[in-house]
Formats: structure tokens, C-alpha cells, sequence
């Protein structure tokens, strides 16, 4: 719980943080057997301070253990006696229970609001910087991205974002299902419908649709042939024959470039790359002749088994007809990553269906020797399902799946629809009612997602992500849009705003208003380390949604620029409120670049 000490003089430690070493300095002043118990939390209720800490209850419990009494009210007020002496506290209140109420100091808030602001929204210091991998999005190959892919591309590049931010060197990798056996009947489907493959490139249009032939060729009791020949196709394929491997290639590449649009139009990192089973397909060999010779597999039926401590079913490493499993590529990838990538921090973004199978490949290689759980982590981070409004699973109205692409094309045209009933197509040109519509449609999809717990299911539903009122994505972006206006329509150039900033030592934050949204803003460097530790961004969400709240009961009241109400002319223009507003902007496009989701400045 000790801050630890940096070398750098910038470091940013969070209010909270230096709240835990004051604390910590006197729990040790007072008892000094005792090594850390200093507990921190944010207090809700305004009047109850801005922090409050609740260890002298937790020392109570302890001393009571060791066979003293002492009230924790008494404790309490030992403690805040022994505070040394600090700039952040302004007073402290002890309740009846015990719990120490702590209100901070009007300077310090101002003084870390001027850093936020001339370092242009910094991110908190963090002890140690990680290689670290996050595997999102991973679609299969053949069949459409679908909607629980969409999750995980979403989630999984809105952590990516996070960890990049904090200064964590971050590998973003989609675990694509490009190998295994449904190739062979691809592969054999596209000889036959477009003989000259091996010269011109297939016009495979839709590869769902040729997905779906293919499948009902192998099906097909008449077509005994075709199965007997996809089953060699997979053999040749294995054996890296070119021309497969060239057939494969192809149908690899359709599948990318639809997969790419999708990623396009959401804006997602092209730093993901993909690197998926194929990837590991020769290392798989070697994988289980090391778990072989370190006696960790069982023979049972024919297939070579191996049994996880604390997991219900074995691991298939080796099938009985001597193919690979699922298990078996996740076994290569994860040595892969540990051993030649060296990553500190191995991050999976699947639904929490495939919780079971990640947990046991993480806990097999712990098992083998691959890594010590003290120097490296491997952690999987799940989400729920996506139902329809119906609460049942996502269905197109005919019952069959539905298609990114069409979801997308829905939510444009929603969107659009929600402006023009707004009239917003009236006062934007063209291109900012374009522009306008993408942020909302693609951003909405993206923050309802975001913004729920990841690990329930979910309810997806265009009425309520297009609502403009409440914790979403339409109405955080007419907030912003709104702030961005403020300082736009001052007359202030931001020059000279910049130049008040440098020349003032300390912002002027003297209404209670003021200082509350000040208080809210320096707050982003806890909410910041509270996600990461979590990884559930709707932390995050709740608090640009809190923060856009404080600020409009901030605006309502302090006037930015004060008119005369009778000639119209400016009396007064208060500097120091306007930079309130930029600072407001900055860390709502801080959240908004970690959500993944592009602000407009006209709506
Ligand atoms: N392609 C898989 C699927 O769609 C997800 C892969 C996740 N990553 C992994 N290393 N298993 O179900």
C-alpha cells in the first residue's frame, strides 16, 4: 500500500495514493508492530468528505484478536493526531464509528488541476511498465464475425487503449480460427467451383454462402466423393502442399478483408494483428512431445490425455485419430507467448463460455514449468452473452444470425434518424451530418457495450443506446460537443487561454461549484488505475457520465462569460471557468480515445 518511491520528479501519484502513505505513516506512528493496513475509499455522499478511511475499524477488529479493547473512534482520533504534516488535508471528521472523513485542501486541488492541464491530461505514474498481449477480437475464418466477436473487438481494443495509455507495451492480437479440418471441404469446394484458382483469383463474393455449399456438399449422403476428397484436401493441406496452401491463402484473405471493413468502420487499432492457430500449427508437434516427455499425458481410448489440477474434464492434447485439438493450439500459444515473446501479462477477450478451457491451458502450463505465476500473469478476461430485447439470443427477425455489416448499416441509418428528428440535419453541412451520424451510430454500439458490466450477458437494443438521456453515448457526446462550444463561442483564442494558464500559479476555484468539478477531474487518475486493476471499463464509462454530470450543475450556475442582459455587451469574462470547461474537454477526449469512441465538435 506504500506509495513507492520514484526517481522521477513528475511521477503522478493519485490523491488516494498519497491519502494511503499519510495514513500509513501514522498507523505505523501509533502501532508501530503493525506493517501495512491503510484502507482509502472514496466517499459518496458529499458531506462525508472527499475520502474517507476506515482502517482504524479494521486495527479495533485486529487488536480485539490480540486480546485488547480499544473503540475504533478512539483509534481514529490516534491516528488523525499522528498525520504528518501534508498539503492535501484541509480538515478531517471522525464519526461514531470510527471512520475518518477527510476533506481536501482547496490549493492542492487547484495545483493538480493546473498539472492536468498544462501536461495536457498525463497519465497516472504506474510501479512497473509490462510487455503485455491482449488477444481480442479472434474470429473464425469462413464463418461471419458475429456478434459475440463484436464484443470482444470491442472490449478487448478499449483495454488495449487503456493499457496503452498508462505507458504498458501492448501487442494486440486476434487469435483468428484459420486452421482445422473445415478447410478441406473449402478447399475442395473451391476446385470445383472455380477450377482456375490457381491462376485467377476466385470472385468468392460471400463467403458465408460458400461456407454454407460447402458444408451442404460434405453433408450430402450423395456426394460420398466430395467428403472422401475434403478429408485428403485437409491431409494435403497439413502436409503445407502449395497449392493448397495457396487455396487456403485465398479463402484466408476473403475472410480478412471482410473482417477488415468492420474494423474500419469501427475504428479499431490497426495494431491488431492477426496471428491465429495457423500461426502455431508447427510448434504443436513439439508442444506434446514436451508434455509426453515430462510425463504429463495419459493414454485412455487412443487419445493421449492430460489431467489439470482443479479442472473438472482432462485436456484432449492428442486425438485417437492422431489430429490436434483446440486444446492443443491454445497449449503452443500460450509457450509461445511466455517463453519467445516474453510477455509479462497474457490478456484473453472471450466470452466467459471459454472461461473453463483458458483457465485450464493456463493452469497446464503452470503445471509443465512454462512460467511462475509470481513473474508472469496470464488472465482471462470473459463477458456474457448478447441477447435481443426479447432477452433471448440475438436473432435476426427470420431466426438466423445476424451479420456485422448489417448491424452496422442499421445503426447508421438509425442514427441518422434520431438526428433528423432533432433537426440536426437543418443546421450541419453535409459532411458534419455525416460525421455526426457515424460518431453516434458507431459510438453508441460501442458504449453500450462498454458501459454494463462486461461479465453479464447483454441486451442489445438500438432504442436504448440511441436514448439522449441517461449514462449513453449520444447524450456524452452532445455534452461534449456542448463544452467545445463554450470556449469556441467566447471570443477567448485558446493562446491567450494558455497564457493565463502559465502566468497563474493557482486557479481562482472559490464557488463550491467550482471546486466540486475541479474535485471530479483530478479524480481521473484513480478511475484510471481502478479500470486497469478491474479491466471493466463500464468504471470508466460511469465516470465520464458522473463527470459530464458535475460539470452541468457547475455550468448552470457560473456564468463563463457575464453579458450586460441589456445592451449584450461582455462585462466580464471569467478566464479560470473557461479553462474548467477545456479541462472538462480534455478528459472527456482522454475516456472517449481509451472507449475507443470519436467526438464531433458540431452535432
Ligand atoms: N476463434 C475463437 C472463437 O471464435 C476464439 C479464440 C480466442 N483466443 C484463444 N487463444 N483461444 O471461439
Amino acid at each position: 500500500l506504500r506509495i513507492r518511491e520514484s526517481k522521477s520528479a513528475d511521477a503522478i501519484y493519485t490523491t488516494q495514493k498519497r491519502l494511503e502513505a499519510l495514513f500509513h505513516v501514522a498507523v505505523v506512528t501509533v502501532y508501530p508492530m503493525i506493517e501495512e493496513f491503510v484502507n482509502i475509499v472514496n466517499t459518496c455522499d458529499p458531506r462525508h468528505g472527499d475520502y474517507q478511511c476506515n482502517t482504524a475499524m479494521q486495527l479495533c477488529q485486529w487488536l480485539k484478536k490480540q486480546g485488547k479493547s480499544e473503540k475504533a473512534v478512539d483509534i481514529a482520533a490516534l491516528l488523525v493526531a499522528a498525520l504528518p504534516p501534508n498539503d492535501l488535508i484541509e480538515s478531517t471528521k471522525i464519526n461514531p464509528i470510527g471512520f475518518v472523513n477527510v476533506f481536501l485542501r482547496n490549493d492542492y486541488v487547484t495545483e493538480r488541476l493546473t498539472t492536468l492541464l498544462r501536461k495536457n491530461v498525463p497519465p497516472p505514474t504506474i510501479p512497473k511498465k509490462f510487455k503485455v498481449i491482449v488477444d481480442y477480437s479472434s474470429p473464425n475464418i469462413a464463418k461471419e464475425m458475429h456478434v459475440g466477436h463484436l464484443r470482444s473487438t470491442i472490449i478487448g481494443d478499449s483495454i488495449a487503449n487503456l493499457l496503452e495509455f498508462v505507458g504498458h507495451d501492448v501487442l494486440r492480437l486476434s487469435h483468428i480460427g484459420d486452421w482445422g479440418t473445415q478447410f478441406g471441404m473449402l478447399i475442395a469446394h473451391l476446385q470445383d467451383k472455380f477450377p482456375n484458382y490457381l491462376s485467377v483469383s476466385p470472385p468468392i463474393g460471400d463467403l458465408q454462402s460458400f461456407y454454407r455449399e460447402a458444408k451442404v456438399r460434405f453433408d450430402d449422403p450423395n456426394e460420398p466423393e466430395f467428403k472422401k476428397r475434403a478429408y485428403n484436401c485437409v491431409v494435403e493441406l497439413q502436409s503445407r502442399n502449395p497449392d493448397s496452401i495457396k487455396a487456403w491463402t485465398m479463402i484466408v484473405d476473403v475472410s480478412d478483408r471482410e473482417n477488415k471493413q468492420v474494423y474500419k468502420r469501427l475504428k479499431i487499432s490497426d495494431k491488431l494483428q492477426n496471428r491465429g492457430e495457423s500461426f502455431y500449427d508447427e510448434m504443436m508437434k513439439d508442444v506434446v512431445k514436451q508434455l509426453d516427455e515430462g510425463g504429463h499425458l495419459k493414454l485412455e481410448d487412443g487419445r493421449k490425455l492430460m489431467f489439470v489440477p482443479d479442472c473438472p474434464i482432462p485436456m484432449t492434447v492428442v486425438k485417437s485419430d492422431g489430429g490436434f485439438t483446440y486444446d492443443t493450439s491454445d497449449m503452443a500459444t500460450i509457450r509461445h507467448r511466455l517463453q519467445v515473446e516474453k510477455c509479462d501479462w497474457n490478456i484473453y477477450v472471450i466470452d466467459s463460455g471459454q472461461k473453463g478451457h483458458i483457465d485450464m491451458v493456463i493452469k497446464a502450463a503452470e503445471v509443465v514449468g512454462w512460467y511462475n505465476p509470481s513473474e508472469q500473469k496470464n488472465q482471462f478476461v470473459g463477458f456474457g452473452l448478447v441477447l435481443g430485447e426479447d432477452s433471448k439470443k440475438f436473432k435476426t427477425r427470420s431466426g438466423t444470425t445476424i451479420r456485422l455489416s448489417e448491424l452496422l448499416d442499421e445503426g447508421l441509418t438509425r442514427s441518422a434518424a434520431k438526428l433528423q428528428e432533432k433537426n440536426r440535419d437543418k443546421d450541419l453541412s453535409k459532411e458534419e451530418f455525416e460525421a455526426a451520424r457515424d460518431a453516434v451510430a458507431y459510438g453508441c454500439i460501442k458504449y453500450a457495450d462498454l458501459s454494463k458490466n462486461r461479465i453479464s450477458d447483454y441486451i442489445f437494443s438500438f432504442d436504448k443506446m440511441l436514448e439522449d438521456r441517461g449514462n449513453t453515448a449520444v447524450y456524452l457526446l452532445y455534452a461534449y460537443t456542448r463544452i467545445r462550444a463554450i470556449t469556441r463561442n467566447s471570443g477567448v483564442s485558446a493562446e491567450s487561454l494558455q497564457e493565463y494558464l502559465q502566468a497563474t500559479p493557482r486557479l481562482p476555484l472559490d464557488h463550491p461549484k467550482e471546486f466540486k468539478l475541479a474535485k471530479k477531474l483530478i479524480q481521473f487518475h484513480e478511475v484510471i488505475l481502478s479500470v486497469l486493476e478491474s479491466l471493466l471499463m463500464n468504471g470508466l464509462c460511469d465516470y465520464v457520465y458522473e463527470l459530464s454530470c458535475v460539470f452541468t450543475e457547475f455550468y448552470d450556475v457560473c456564468y463563463c462569460i457575464e453579458k450586460d442582459r441589456k445592451t449584450g455587451e461582455i462585462v466580464r469574462i471569467h478566464k479560470h471557468r473557461l479553462l474548467l470547461c477545456e479541462a472538462t474537454s480534455a478528459v472527456m477526449d482522454r475516456c472517449f480515445k481509451i472507449l475507443g469512441i470519436t467526438p464531433v465538435s458540431k452535432m
